[in-house]
Parts: C-alpha cells; structure tokens; sequence
C-alpha cells in the first residue's frame, strides 16, 4: 500500500489542537492528533514526515507539567512546537523560561528577524494570536531567533541542522493573518511534503484495505440515512459489494417520509443488499408515557440493539459491523489535571458491537465531518444528500417535549417538513448547521375564524455551528420566519402558535432535551 505522507501532532492540551489537523489536512497533507505521551515505538511505526507541538493550558514549571519522549528529537523528522511546544523544545535544549505573571492573551505584532524556511514569504510585520503564561528569556545553544513580538522578545526559534522550529503565537487560528502560510512552509519548505492526500487517495487506500480486512466474510451496517454511515456503507459497498447487508431500523420517529426516500435512494442508485425494518410500533409501545428525555434515549437505544440483533442473526459469516464514527468522537485528549488521558466515544449503535461479538469498521475514524462529505461527493452522492443536517439518532423523540404519541409525532413531522422545505425554497438551508421544529407541551389560546382555539406551540430552531459544540442561533430574514409561521399555522391542524428560539449554545443545548 502507498504510505502516504503523514504529520504527527502531539497534544499537550491545548483548545487548538484540532485545529491544527484541520489547517494541517487543508493543505492535502494527512495529520493524526495523538496524546503527548505517545510512546517513540509506536512514533517509529508510524513513521511521521514532521511532527507538531501543540500549545496546552500549564506552564512548563507546573508538577505534572506534560512532556512527550525526548527521542522524538532524534528521529530526524522535522518538528515544529507551537506556544507550550515551543516551551517544552525550549526547556528540552537547556533554554531559559520565565513564568509570567499574567498569561499574554489577544492579538500582537510579530516581526522577522531573520529569514528561515518556516517564515518564508512571510510580511515583516503581521498580527498573530497569543495565548500563553510562559516565555522564553534564552534560547538554547544552536538555536537562532528568527521574530520578536513587543511583549515575547524571543518569539520564533530555529535550528535548521537539527530541523527543530518553535513559535509562541498560534498559527493555526485565524486570527494569525500568516498563520496557514507559516504551517505550509512547515509542510512543504520543511517537511517537504507533496501534499497528495485527497478523497480520491483515501478512497482508494481504505478499499484496499477494506478487501484485505474482510475477505470472505459478510459485514452488517446499520443505515440511519444520516451522512456518515451512509457514506461510510457507500465506501464499503466499493470495496466488498454484496457482502455488505444493510440494516434500516425505522423507529417511527423520523421526519416525514424519510424512511422511505432512504430506502429508495440506496436500492435504486446504489443497488446495496438492504433491509427496512418497521419497528415503530414496538419503539411507540414501549416509549408510551415516558417524558424523561435520558429515559426516552435509554429505551430507544435499548429497542435499537434488540431490533438490530434479531435481524442480523439471519445474516450468514457476518464477522464485522460498520460505524460512521468521526475523528472529533474518539480524539484521545489530554486531561490537564492527572496523569491520566480521558478518551470520548460515541456511537450511535453502542453496545452492539459487544453484544452480537462483532468486530468494528470505522472507515472515518480519522475524518472530520466536512471531510466526509467530501468523500461522499467523490463516491457520487448527490450533493443535497451530503449537505443534509445532522439528525440525532433518537430523532423526533427529543423534538416532542414530554410523553410521544402517534398525533403528536404527526403534527410535528407536518410543522418540521414545511420548515425544512422553506429553507431550501429560500436558498438558505446550507447556511444553517441544523435547524428543525420541536414540539412544545403547552396549549396556547388563539383565534381563527370567529372561533376560538387553544392548541399546539411549535418552537422552531437554527443554529450555525462547526461542530455541533457550540453553536449560535441563525438570523433569519423576518419575512422568511413570517412565511414560515404564516404556512405552519394554516396548514398544520392543531398548531395556532410558532415561536423562534433565539438561544446560543452554551448555556443552552442544541436540541431542546
Ligand atoms: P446538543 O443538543 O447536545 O446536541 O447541543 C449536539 C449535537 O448532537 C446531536 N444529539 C444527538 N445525536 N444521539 C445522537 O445521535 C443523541 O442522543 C443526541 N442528542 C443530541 C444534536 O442533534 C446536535 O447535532
């Protein structure tokens, strides 16, 4: 198989760290965030083209301070250290540290000194980002200082022998004007990285190995229609054809229709060997008066995995199950308290895998959301499918506040449809991260005709996001709302009121439970 170029980023902890993988990745140069610790074995095997530091939140005189394994310098890779990786090069060397009173935070000015290869092109002067406690008062013998900033006299550092480089600015933000010029100059002035990972290369890497991993096995993959294991059953599809069984479980608590445009979708385009399972009526049964969102996630996780198993036992040989999993969900990050690194899962079919004694596939398990989709586009996907928001795998369960019934899950698909269509009759659907309507538990008194009503509250909701953990809520053009409220309110029966929520996540949650 090609080894394609890779850069390893260890983590000291800091908020940055993803960032870099992305400005890393952006360049077409494949990047994996690993913890500091990460042992010099399991470097070697991985056989990195550079090595970045990242910044992180202690100071290098901290107990516990984290340090990564001082033979990374022998290696012979490139390394770049950015903030506390710059620190830790620094300290490392035999340089000098001060503590700082007060940790340096915003913007400053960062001017060259001298040419080198990582400041290649760029201004003499530009704006970059500061975020650190930390500074270095000496550098260590054969290093040069190559830029200052009023407040970090020694700001950028080099020893080109030794092909170690450290900056105290981030330039993996934005606000760092030059910041993605100076990380290419790392990749490719440095590194000398061709920069040749692309869609297409992964795609062709991950079939290779898929058909390798599998042989002659069969593999299960339960498809939501959501982005991720779609794609993820496209790709597999590729590699191993009809020894991929697809699972639809439809829990009747999709948005209108849905079940059935996925399951035409993929049988008449993709021609993948796929089973719809219509278990709402057990789902709706057992969610009966439950109003506890955690309990309503527990039984529908639970019916999930029952469902699930009976109808993969009648698949024959099956050994592997596929996930959509992304990298933001298994990035193994620093905890800056203890010595102990915290790893976050999650998966939308948890617990299956043990339970049936399936091995997982996760073909994207170093991917980025926005990368998935580009995937997605290279395998053919049509493009409003790729772009479509997330949907949360309890679906209109934590869209219907209180206890679920058939009606109510009607009103609210009919108010959501009508929503959702007006955004991409509007032109702004791609604006938004996600956006959907959610039922309220009150009545409100109202008026139509000569009459009087007392019904339904549909509160509707977007918010732009990059990764769903923060998120904002959308400014909707007013005429757009008021068509919207105007169209649910005459033709949703049992709806006389929408209301629009304008808060942020945080303090608020994206869904409404
Ligand atoms: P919150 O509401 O926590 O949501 O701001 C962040 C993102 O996660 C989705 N979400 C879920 N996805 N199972 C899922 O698969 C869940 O139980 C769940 N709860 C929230 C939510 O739609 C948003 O994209």
């Amino acid at each position: 198989m090609t080894q394609h170029e890779k850069i390893l980023i260890l983590d000291f902890g800091s908020q940055y760290t993803q960032l870099i993988a992305r400005r890393v990745r952006e360049s077409s140069v494949y990047s994996e965030i690993h913890p500091h610790s990460y042992g010099i074995d399991a470097i070697k095997l991985m056989n990195p083209t550079g090595i970045i530091l990242s910044g992180g939140p202690m100071s290098i005189y901290d107990e516990g301070a984290p340090k990564a394994d001082e033979a990374i310098f022998d290696l012979g890779v490139p390394i770049l250290g950015i903030c506390y990786g710059l620190c830790y090069i620094t300290s490392t060397f035999k340089g000098k540290i001060e503590s700082a009173d007060d940790r340096e935070y915003g913007k400053a000015t960062f001017n060259i000194n001298k040419d080198s290869n990582l400041l290649a092109g760029v201004d003499e002067k530009s704006t970059v980002w500061m975020s650190h406690g930390d500074l270095i008062q000496e550098v260590p013998d054969g290093f040069e200082i190559d830029g200052s900033s009023e407040n970090s006299p020694i700001c950028a550092i080099s020893n080109v022998e030794k092909k170690v480089y450290g900056v105290q600015f981030h330039p993996e933000v934005t606000h760092t004007v030059e910041g993605s010029k100076i990380i290419k100059n790392f990749l490719f002035n440095i590194c000398e990285c061709k920069g040749d990972w692309t869609p297409a290369s992964f795609i062709e890497e991950k079939i290779k190995e898929i058909k390798n991993l599998i042989g002659d096995k069969n593999v299960i993959c339960a498809l939501s229609g959501g982005v991720d294991s779609s794609v993820a059953a496209i790709l597999i599809h590729r590699a191993i054809g009809d020894q991929l069984h697809c699972i639809h479980v439809d829990h009747g608590l999709m948005r209108k229709n849905e079940s059935a445009l996925i399951m035409k979708m993929f049988e008449e385009s993709y021609s993948l060997k796929l089973t719809h399972i219509d278990a709402s009526k057990s789902f709706l049964s057992k969610l009966a008066g439950v109003s506890d969102p955690e309990k309503k996630r527990k039984i529908i996780g639970n019916t999930f995995i029952e469902v699930f198993d009976n109808e993969s036992v009648k698949i024959p040989n099956a050994d592997f199950l596929v996930q959509g999993t992304l990298y933001p969900d298994v990035i193994e990050s620093v905890s800056v308290k203890g010595a102990s690194v915290t790893i976050k899962t999650h998966h939308n079919v948890g617990g299956l895998p043990e339970k049936m004694n399936l091995k997982l596939i996760e073909p994207f398990r170093e991917l980025f959301k926005d990368e998935v989709r580009a995937i997605g586009r290279e395998l053919g996907l049509p493009e409003e499918f790729i772009e479509r928001h997330p949907f949360p795998g309890p679906g209109l369960a934590v869209r219907i506040l209180s206890d679920i019934t058939e009606d109510k899950i009607k009103v609210l698909q009919e108010a959501d449809d009508i929503y959702i269509n007006e955004l991409h009759s509007n032109g702004i659907y791609n604006e938004i991260w996600q956006a959907f309507a959610v039922l309220l538990p009150v009545q409100t008194v109202g008026v139509m005709g000569d009459f009087r009503t007392y019904e339904n509250v549909i509160a509707l909701r977007a918010v732009t996001s990059t990764d769903g953990m923060t998120a904002d809520w959308y400014r909707f053009d007013l005429d757009i709302l008021e068509k919207i409220s105007n169209k649910i309110i005459r033709s949703v029966r049992g709806v006389n009121r929408v209301v629009y929520d304008i808060s942020s996540k945080p303090p608020s949650t994206i869904e409404w439970e």
